[in-house]
């Protein structure tokens, strides 16, 4: 059946494969839902959008993204309270950062009604693929490419935006060990680090792939002109707590500016954990752990959370951090996910409900 709302076109789907899914044995971003959104960019602006039935798509094989990359994504998550209301995370902050990395790959901004409208009609279509329960969520995928069939290197005047959702739950099953990068660098100053371009993400997956031969889920990276500082990891900020303060690396135009990033530095201050944002070497913290000063490290990301590392390697010497008491990462988490659920007050306003 189809029908229209103000500016939205609604295919829903026949059948659903819901009844087939185990929530409780689920491969981050392997299964999506019964509906997908799409809105094309065409004749200079962008069309009505349309909610449709999850389904394959052809693309010409001249497509401007299969050749130069055009292609920027979000992360983003629903959660579902125990009443069964249905809230995402600061939406707003993943739309201005979407329209901030198409800026950078030359590619035209999306309408913040369409990308609400799209999501909000998504969740109420998909909204029994949200399980309740802290742990659970509903990963949405908001991206954009360049669908133009034309291969002259220049940006596409045609473009698809799509969301597509999977049901989720933790995305590293395990305390993650890094590698500290010595030679291959994720972004360089004046770069699209700071985008969530797709690129910036291929290009890590072969020294993250040499990283995992040797025992290391991630790659911790540095800045590419001197490998000292440390900066972010493949899918996550970075903290790393040295006694009882926290340090992040400021964000620039190398490194993510993530909303759960954001989100710690105000916790930390709500909780009266001093956190300093500010460059961070990879001596200092090499020094920290040979004194037993580094008491933790952690990373925070949509997919992430907050998943703990547990050690490090950088030039051959390995550091194991011991798991503590009080830890600050398993107190973040659950300050966290308990607002995201609906379940503690949301002093900031970061809840956004899908009524
Ligand atoms: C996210 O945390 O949403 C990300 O985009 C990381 C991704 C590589 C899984």
């Amino acid at each position: 059946m189809t029908h229209y709302t103000d500016k939205i076109s609604i295919e829903t789907s026949k059948t659903s494969k819901i009844d087939t899914v185990d929530f409780d044995n689920l491969d981050f971003g392997r299964l999506f839902t019964d509906h997908m959104f799409v809105c094309d960019y065409e004749d200079g602006k962008w069309q009505t959008p349309k909610v449709m039935p999850y389904q394959a798509m052809t693309f010409e094989p001249s497509a401007r993204v299969f050749h130069y990359g055009q292609a920027v994504f979000e992360g983003m998550k629903a959660y579902k309270d125990d009443e069964g209301k249905v809230f995402l995370f600061r939406p707003k902050a993943n739309f201005d950062r979407i329209n901030k990395s198409s800026e950078r790959l030359a590619m035209p901004a999306f309408p913040e009604n369409y990308f609400f409208e799209g999501l909000e009609a998504l969740l109420k279509l998909d909204s029994d693929w949200i399980q309740p329960g802290v742990g659970n969520s509903l990963y949405l995928r908001p991206f954009i490419i360049a669908t133009e069939p034309a291969i002259s290197a220049s940006p596409a005047n045609n473009y698809r935006f799509m969301i597509i959702c999977s049901p989720a739950k933790s995305y590293y099953n395990a305390p993650v060990r890094v590698l500290i990068a010595e030679e291959y660098s994720r972004s360089a100053d004046g770069g699209v680090g700071f985008a969530k371009a797709a690129g910036n993400y291929a290009a890590q997956f072969y020294p993250t792939s040499l990283a995992q031969e040797k025992g290391f889920q991630q790659i911790i990276w540095t800045d590419a002109s001197t490998h000292s500082f440390l900066e972010e990891a493949g899918t996550m900020n970075v903290f790393f707590r040295v006694g009882d303060k926290l340090i992040t690396a400021p964000t620039s135009d190398r490194i993510l500016d993530g909303v759960t990033r954001k989100s710690m530095l105000q916790l930390a201050e709500d909780l009266g954990i001093t956190c300093e944002v500010r460059r961070v070497t990879v001596e200092e913290i090499k020094t920290a752990a040979k004194e037993g000063e580094l008491k933790e490290i952690f990373g925070t990301g949509t997919a992430a959370v907050i998943s703990v590392i547990s050690a490090f390697e950088h030039k051959g010497e390995l550091f194991e951090i011991p798991e503590i008491e009080d830890s600050y990462a398993k107190l973040f988490k659950k300050t966290l996910l308990e607002i995201q659920h609906n379940i503690s007050e949301d002093k900031h306003n970061w809840r956004y409900e899908i009524k």
